[in-house]
């Protein structure tokens, strides 16, 4: 029995002088002394011997307790004073290290991702134009010829007479119906550019641009592919209504709203009262815009869409101000 205290103690005793800071003390402590140390154990196995032992082995067990209890205060205090004079020399090894900051996506580059993989899921390709454009590919091909009154829908910055900042992704479709040939499924993401800047509107924003091409494509084809993308892309309950509007470049055109999504169509300040938003502006190209590229406007029919990724950005977060995505004021972009 004294054998085994001796171990005992020879194994405390290495493992206190080991210790290299107090919590690694303290799990000592509890392991010898604890109540379910190894020494108050050995304290409940006493009524096993025989009557004549008991007193010595309980005083040499007692004896040891207080030994160690006196070892583990002695290394408390030398710890104690070690973090003292390394806090004095200038270094707190007690402080956590310091992490490196992260950077993360901006939250209009994470919608615009999470719009191109759905419609990249539905089969669409990805492609890109110039943000400096040249007229005829922002208006003219778009059957916009100058002096039309639609290019008052858009605030123009013009570089010069030809030359412009674009003012919707609507130019990269006819880019792209110049470089191929039917049947083709694009979508075309980028940062376009108007005269224009309040609440809802910043003088650059983003789009996401659709065109199908192909024989035999109906305005079904664009209200199951719409409506298939808002409710992948809010949820699978938002109800998608179409209204008849008017675009030069397609026939017939049409704005689509959602159910709003604050309210779910009850009515609140951001629908102004009326359950629905606009998010879109779509409809079927144009046979004009058809001809300007060459392709045969009998044989082919498709259509096109475009959407604002900050109006989807702020409906999603619920963000009342466009303009806090350009601040660069980091307390909002680490929320997302
Ligand atoms: N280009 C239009 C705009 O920016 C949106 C649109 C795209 C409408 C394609 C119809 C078809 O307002």
């Amino acid at each position: 029995m004294l054998d085994r205290l001796n171990a005992i103690r020879e194994q405390a005793v290495s493992a206190i002088a080991a210790s290299a800071d107090i919590t690694a003390l303290e799990r000592i402590e509890t392991d010898f002394l604890g109540r379910k140390g190894v020494l108050t154990s050995l304290l409940r196995t006493l009524g096993s011997l025989p009557a004549e032992q008991r007193p010595q082995f309980g005083s040499a067990v007692n004896a040891l307790k207080q030994e160690l209890a006196d070892g583990i205060e002695k290394r408390r205090q030398e710890l104690k004073e070690l973090i003292g004079a390394v806090k004095i020399a200038g270094l707190d090894i007690t402080l956590p290290g310091r992490s490196l900051p992260l950077g993360r996506l901006h939250p209009i580059t994470q919608v615009l991702n999470e719009v191109c993989d759905i419609f990249r899921r539905m089969g669409f390709g990805v492609a890109e134009g110039p943000e400096v454009e040249l007229d005829f590919y922002n208006f003219e091909a778009l059957n916009i010829p100058a002096n039309h009154p639609a290019r008052d829908m858009q605030d123009t910055f013009y570089v010069d007479d030809k030359v412009l900042l674009r003012t919707h992704t609507s130019p990269i479709q006819v880019r792209t119906m110049e470089r191929l040939q039917p049947p083709l499924r694009i979508i075309a993401p980028g940062k376009v550019y108007r005269c224009d800047s309040d609440v809802t509107h910043t003088p650059m924003f983003h789009q996401v641009e659709g065109l199908m091409v192909d024989t035999d494509i109906s305005f079904a084809y664009l209200k199951g592919t719409l409506t298939h993308f808002i409710q992948h892309f809010f949820d699978a309950k938002t109800s998608v209504r179409f209204r008849p509007s008017f675009f030069p470049f397609t026939e017939p055109s049409a704005e689509v709203d959602i159910q709003c999504v604050i309210c779910r169509g009850k009515g609140c300040r951001v629908c102004s009262n009326t359950g629905w938003l606009e998010v879109l502006g779509a409809g079927m190209v144009h046979p004009a815009v058809f001809r300007s590229i060459g392709y045969d406007s009998e044989r082919y029919t498709g259509f096109a869409f475009g959407l604002g990724i900050e109006r989807f950005t702020m409906l999603r977060y619920g963000i009342d101000d466009i303009r806090l995505f350009y601040e660069n004021d980091l307390r909002f972009l680490r929320q997302f």
